[in-house]
């Protein structure tokens, strides 16, 4: 009966393990960065271009990128796509998007 117990809670011990391992890939894989990498992805086709009078916003403070995200979301500033793309994240995904913006090389001054 001992050796059996000992035996349980060898398995209970190793089931532990094996779930808590299996909680650290998920949190690997949600953390900001690849979430950010992977939002950035649906701006850049508007705000990657230079040529087209929408704002270049890699390099920007992560500070005021959420900022303005915030200000659409509350119409604070009104732009019907932005309000939609602002609405659309969640405050987690804002934060992920702004951080990952902030990371890029500036944007260089107009020639
Ligand atoms: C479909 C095109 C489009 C997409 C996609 C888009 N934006 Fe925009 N964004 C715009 C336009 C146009 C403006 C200028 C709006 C205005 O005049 O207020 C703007 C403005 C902004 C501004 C404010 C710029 C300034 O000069 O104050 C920020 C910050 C911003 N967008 C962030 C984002 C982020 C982050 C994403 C992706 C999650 C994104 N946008 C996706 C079109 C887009």
């Amino acid at each position: 009966m001992t050796g059996r117990m000992a035996r349980f809670s060898l398995f209970l011990a190793a089931l532990a393990a094996a779930l808590a391992a299996q909680g650290e890939t998920t949190a690997r894989a949600e953390e900001p960065w690849g979430l950010g990498a992977y939002l950035a992805d649906g701006c850049a086709p508007c705000h990657g271009a230079r040529d087209d009078g929408i704002p270049v916003i890699a390099g920007w403070p992560e500070d005021k990128i959420r900022a303005r995200l915030a200000e659409y979301r509350s119409g604070e500033r009104t732009h019907d796509i932005m309000a939609n793309v602002a609405r659309s994240l969640s405050e987690t995904e804002a934060a992920a998007v702004a951080q990952h913006l902030s990371r890029l090389a500036p944007a260089r001054a107009e020639p």
